[in-house]
């Protein structure tokens, strides 16, 4: 494993979640160089001089301003240029913006670097990973959308909310879309080794109540966020932090990310690009986990596919 000083990531986009990704990076992870690509060079170089002026709290990280030919001999590129969400616009409205966006950024990426590692964050962040991959023509493997590792997150710090129980012993997923078909799959969820029953309702009514509700409040968190404090950009910098982070250890971390799926889940989501439990390591997707789903939940999931192929079908006319 190449040091840590000799790790360099830049990340493309200065605005708050590009910025916000970089300010975390920093604080946590094994990196010797950050640099951030924007448009506005003022934007990226004002973001990494403020940042600069505080590694000397935490440790000798070089943050700088820099353009494309950055990328020629970065370890992880992460993508986060785009316009943001606006209060209730949904992310695939985004899409007709920031999925030209995201092909041009592809295309100056691939004029400097060979083999990158791509880490996917805009929205609609799996149109863009799709998108991205297909522009540049990198293995599906190396081109990693954030995808429902925020919403899985948000999942789990409701559920550890219900159970009143630390949600480092609360495990559950949410796949497919991010966005509004995503699927809670909660034949995963687990509090410390027991079912989730064991913290709901018995009435069987009450418990669907509160199952709905818990799932709607995870769909509905980063618009939630939006609609109180503008746009989100901490919850998704610490969920790339821990992609990064899985990358640069090596750490062969289990997480629910999008690619471009292969044959794993079955010629009916062969191609679409959502996200399931995957293995990152230091070259990507190390594997897709094909775990155990119920009928409703393979349906489900199958249609959050179908939502995200007909649209990246209309974008791609
Ligand atoms: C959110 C953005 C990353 O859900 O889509 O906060």
């Amino acid at each position: 494993m190449a040091n840590e000083t000799s790790n360099k990531i830049v990340v493309i986009g200065a605005g708050n979640v590009g910025e916000t990704i970089c300010y975390t990076l920093m604080l946590r992870a094994q990196v010797g160089e950050i640099v951030l690509v924007d448009v506005n060079e003022d934007r990226a170089k004002g973001a990494a001089l403020d940042i600069s002026h505080g590694t000397a709290f935490y440790s000798q990280v070089r943050v700088r301003q820099g353009g494309y030919e950055e990328c020629a001999d970065a370890k992880i590129i992460i993508v986060t240029a785009g316009v943001p969400r606006k209060p209730g616009q949904t992310r695939l409205e985004l899409a007709k913006v920031n999925t030209g966006v995201a092909r041009s950024i592809a295309k100056n990426i691939m004029k400097y670097a060979k083999n990158p590692l791509i880490i996917v964050v805009s929205n609609p962040v799996d149109v863009n990973t799709y998108l991205i991959q297909k522009e540049t023509g990198l293995s599906p493997e190396r081109v990693i959308g954030t995808g429902t590792s925020l919403d899985t997150a948000r999942f789990r710090y409701l559920l550890s909310q219900r159970a009143n129980v630390d949600i480092r012993d609360i495990q559950g997923y949410i796949l497919g879309e991010h966005g509004d078909s995503q699927v809670p799959i909660w034949s995963s969820v687990n509090v410390a080794g027991e079912t989730i029953d064991h913290f709901l309702p018995e009435d069987p009514k009450e418990k669907e109540e509160v199952k709905d509700a818990i799932a709607l409040k995870a769909k509905t968190g980063g618009a939630d966020v939006i609609s109180l404090k503008g746009a989100t950009f901490d919850g998704i910098a610490m969920s790339t932090f821990r992609i990064v982070e899985s990358i640069l250890k090596n750490q062969n971390t289990v997480l629910p990310v999008a690619h471009v799926l292969g044959k794993e889940y079955g010629e009916e989501l062969e191609g679409s690009c959502i996200s399931i439990p995957c293995v990152v390591n230091a070259d990507g997707i190390a594997k897709a986990i094909k775990i155990t789903l119920t009928d409703e939940e393979r349906e489900q999931v199958e249609h959050s596919a179908e939502v995200l192929k007909n649209f990246i079908d209309d974008v791609m006319k």
